[in-house]
């Protein structure tokens, strides 16, 4: 009976710690004034250009869809450009000057935005590993290289600059998510300067290039 009972606390202290660590990285996403660039409630809020174009920062609302926890956490505390060109620009370079948090703080926050999800990415969808399909999608069949940085086969980064650089987007981005983005993007970003490619990929093909695009990872 007293052991029951002291699992039982132990189970309750363990949820305690959790929601506590939730609660704690939101606090902290607040203190950090990180709200003023990013808004963590969806549906998506921008209807118009001048809405995206008013953002300070990209929408954090599916972040937990998004982006895988490692990388988020260790991101926050050493912010790398991901975006070759500033936001919502496409002349000028990234500053680079992205807010940093301390470890502590990273692993809140962290905790905090992988809580962010839609309910509308199918886990276990992408199936990552080489895939020439994707690979002829990516690089010949549809534009995406020509605008999204890509590292090639001995880590020499080639592709566009207007989208975010996908070098490594495996690391950072969560699979069923890049799928899912390609085929709901009025949900994900209803303004947006990515062509929409739902009639022009089919399912199959969007997964194929989607498990592409999540088998980008750095060279060992
Ligand atoms: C002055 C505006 C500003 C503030 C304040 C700010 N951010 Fe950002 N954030 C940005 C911009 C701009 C980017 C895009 C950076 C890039 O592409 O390199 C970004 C990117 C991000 C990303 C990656 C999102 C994505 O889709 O690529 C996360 C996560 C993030 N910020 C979290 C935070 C947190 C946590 C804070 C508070 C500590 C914060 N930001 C404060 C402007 C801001
Ligand atoms: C005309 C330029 C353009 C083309 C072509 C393009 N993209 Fe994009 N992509 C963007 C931009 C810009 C964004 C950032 C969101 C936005 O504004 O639409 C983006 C976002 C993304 C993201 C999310 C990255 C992140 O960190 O937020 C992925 C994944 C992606 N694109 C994959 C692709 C794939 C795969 C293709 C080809 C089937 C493709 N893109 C074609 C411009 C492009």
């Amino acid at each position: 009976m007293r052991q029951k009972l002291a699992s039982v606390t132990g189970a309750v202290c363990l949820l305690a710690m959790a929601t506590a660590s939730y609660a704690d990285g939101q606090a902290v996403f607040e203190a950090k004034e990180c709200v003023a660039c990013h808004y963590t409630e969806g549906p998506a809020q921008e209807k118009t250009i001048e809405d995206q174009q008013a953002k300070l920062g990209p929408e954090l609302w599916y972040a937990g869809d998004k982006f895988q926890a490692e990388w988020l956490t260790a991101w926050l505390t050493d912010p790398q450009p991901i975006r070759p060109l500033k936001f919502n620009s496409l002349t000028e370079d990234n500053p680079a000057d992205h807010p940093a948090l301390s470890a502590d703080e990273a692993a809140s926050v962290g905790e905090f935005l992988m809580g962010l999800t839609s309910g509308e990415v199918e886990a276990g969808t992408v199936k990552v590993k080489k895939n020439a399909k994707g690979r002829q999608i990516f690089t010949k069949k549809m534009p995406c290289s020509g605008c999204h940085e890509y590292a090639g086969r001995k880590g020499n980064v080639s592709g566009g600059r207007s989208g975010p650089s996908l070098v490594d987007a495996g690391v950072r981005l969560n699979p069923d998510w890049i799928l899912a983005y390609l085929q709901k993007p009025e949900f994900f970003k209803p303004v947006k300067m990515m062509p929409v490619f739902v009639g022009l990929l089919s399912d199959k093909d969007m997964a194929n290039v989607a498990a592409h695009v999540a088998n980008f990872k750095p060279k060992k």
